[in-house]
């Protein structure tokens, strides 16, 4: 996820651009930069490896006077590591296109390598960068010579180059692009990632989210995929990809600039629980289909051979991101693959086992996590293979791992990790899919219904969030409980870790993750009258038991919450029921999460805590 911004009209333009960045970094903030065109043409770009701030100090030492429109954009990168070179905006081979860019460019290698077969250069390791080319193309095959063109065409040559250049693009962008040669016209366009325009008196703005223009327009309209925005100082005109003009109405804002940068809810945690369907989403997209393993090859450099090769897998991480690991160790071995999960702290004894048959999956959102870096170093030390899960382009263990797969969640700023962990598991379960396609673990017909039911999640994610008021009731029920327990078996054993954690973290009140099937060999014995006990218990094999645990804790006086689909809800016999949409039960840890997500938070959010800065936490610990 990043933050890009455009304007036009006769205020400061480098300011109003800089001023809405720093609105946007919570989107990104790995690096940044500013593109600018005056009056007479000239184009003004500064970027840095770093934040807002220091592209601030940076364009205060050059001061650019008389610029009328730019863009500009705040990085959280997802293709080429944080640097200058990578940062945005890019330009094309005459310096004169220029590029902001919200998304993910899934057909960029094609587009690379055919632009620079025909001579294009290129100064980037993004996806981002071919857009800026691509438009340079298109403008070269309206046979545009700036010079040589009438003034009068120049917009519309623009618009048209731009049109034709959005046809090439497969994937998700935001984008907001500017010409030398046309500084009246800032272009805009939309596809899967959201992108505002807000309505001036004699000026007009571009954004991610209305956060960076509020303070100057409340009046915005919000383009739908599929929508070009032509953006000028006296009027904003809007299209269809296909160029046929389309009216559409603004809106006023009623939010303040800070309420704006959570997207209207109260914290970041909400925000990015709310943001789940999107992160499974985009790590999901254009890495699915065919499973088998060649299609991670380009990306990962892990060919299906190699994916072959290896006799077991093995998992480590620390905190939210072991509890992915564990499942990932399930999903594994339901496809015959031998796999453990191990504590990053604890895995030193089990280093020295490894053999160069293991693939070593090291999970971690911020890939700076000092016990996981360390036991990826003791991995390495004996020959293992490690493959990186990280949301977090650039970091340690990206550069220390093998091979990288990426989840595509955007900056998580909670620091209680939730669209983070939906990402490592949609990585998961994307990367155990094609080890077993791979390994003929999953016949075809096997495979296209795993990647089916993996491209439901995102619309069974939405049908969960919608329960939140009811979710919040729960909650608020419970708020002055002093002791949870929360139990699951099999594949959502794990989840009942993670919402246990979730509670501790956020409201710092007693909370246990158990094995159901571990209740009888001791942990039944707490359980007192009135004890909020949440039993996740979907349809599968892991019910019938469920039904009896969720009885006997009953029996002895814990108020039962019960997380259950349709199906399972007439098998439990619980104090309060939360139902979820029906999915096979191999892929219901995407789902069962969330309630209890929620249910964290509510609890919080009822005893007044610090939700999104909890005591005593940090986002990332790098210390061990
Ligand atoms: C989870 O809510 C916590 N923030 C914490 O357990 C976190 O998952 C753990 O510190 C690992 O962080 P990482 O994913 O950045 O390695």
């Amino acid at each position: 996820m990043c933050g890009i911004t455009g304007y036009i009209g006769d205020n400061k333009t480098t300011d109003i651009l800089i001023d809405g960045l720093k609105r946007l970094e919570y989107r990104g903030y790995d690096s940044c930069g500013i593109a600018v065109v005056d009056a007479k043409n000239a184009l003004y770009l500064k970027r840095v490896s770093g934040r807002v701030d220091a592209l601030d100090k940076l364009v205060a030492q050059e001061p650019v006077k008389g610029a009328q429109s730019g863009v500009g954009h705040t990085r959280w990168a997802t293709h080429g590591a944080p640097s200058e070179d990578n940062a945005h905006p890019h330009t094309d081979c005459s310096g004169r296109v220029v590029v902001v860019h919200n998304g993910i460019i899934e057909n960029y290698l094609d587009l690379k390598e055919k632009l620079l077969a025909s001579g294009h250069k290129f100064k980037s390791e993004t996806d981002t960068e071919v857009i800026a080319h691509v438009i340079e193309e298109k403008l070269k095959s309206l046979h545009v010579q700036e010079k040589a063109i009438r003034s009068d065409m120049l917009e519309p040559v623009f618009f048209e180059a731009f049109r034709r250049a959005l046809a090439e693009l497969k994937g998700s962008f935001a984008l907001s692009v500017i010409w030398a040669a046309c500084p009246n016209m800032v272009l805009a366009a939309r596809m899967y990632s959201p992108l505002v325009v807000g309505l001036g008196k004699g000026e007009n703005f571009i954004a991610s989210d209305v956060s960076a223009f509020l303070k100057y327009t409340k009046r915005v309209v919000f383009l739908n995929d599929g929508e070009i925005a032509a953006v000028k100082k006296d009027g904003v005109d809007f299209y269809t990809f296909q160029g046929k003009k389309v009216a559409k109405e603004s809106v006023t804002i009623q939010w303040d600039s800070t309420m704006a940068e959570k997207g209207g809810y109260k914290h970041f945690m909400l925000k990015e629980i709310h943001e789940q369907a999107e992160s499974v989403e985009n790590t999901l997209r254009g890495r699915l289909l065919p499973l088998g393993g060649n299609i991670l090859k380009a990306e990962m450099g892990l060919s299906a051979e190699a994916i072959k090769s290896f006799s077991s897998v093995q998992f480590i991480a620390c905190g939210t991101a072991y509890h992915a690991a564990l499942i990932g160790r399930v999903l594994f071995e339901n496809f015959g693959i031998p796999a453990s999960a191990d504590v990053a702290s604890e895995f030193t004894d089990r280093a020295k086992l490894l053999g160069k048959g293991t693939l070593v999956v090291a999970i971690s959102q911020s890939g700076e996590t000092a016990d996981t870096l360390f036991a990826v170093r003791e991995a390495k030390a004996v020959g293992a293979t490690v493959l990186a899960i990280t949301n977090t382009v650039g970091s340690t263990l990206t550069r220390e791992a093998d091979h990288v797969l990426y989840t595509h969640c955007g900056p998580e700023i909670g620091v209680a990790s939730t669209k983070a962990f939906l990402g490592q598991l949609a990585a998961i379960y994307l990367l155990a899919g094609h080890f077993a396609a791979a390994r003929g673990a999953l016949t075809s017909s096997e495979a296209r219904s795993y990647a089916e039911n993996l491209l439901k999640v995102p619309r069974l994610i939405e049908e969960t969030l919608a329960q939140e008021k009811e979710i919040a009731k729960i909650a608020q029920g419970f708020a002055s409980s002093e002791h949870f327990l929360f139990i699951s078996r099999h594949v959502n054993y794990p989840i009942a870790l993670e919402g246990a954690l979730k509670i501790k973290e956020i409201s710092y009140v007693h909370a246990e993750g158990y094995p159901a099937g571990e209740m009888k060999h001791g942990p039944i014995a707490i359980i007192y009258k009135g004890m909020p006990l949440l039993a996740v218990a979907p349809s599968g094999r892991a019910l019938d038991l469920m039904a009896g645990n969720i009885e006997e804790a009953k029996a002895r006086g814990a108020e039962v919450v019960a997380i259950v689909d349709e199906d399972s809800r007439k098998t439990v016999k619980a104090s309060r029921y939360i139902t979820l949409p029906k999915t096979e039960e191999l892929f219901t840890p995407l789902l069962t999460v969330i309630p209890l997500q929620l249910f964290a938070y509510y609890v919080a959010l009822a005893k007044k805590c610090d939700i999104d800065k909890p005591r005593n936490l940090a986002k990332s610990v790098t210390v061990r």
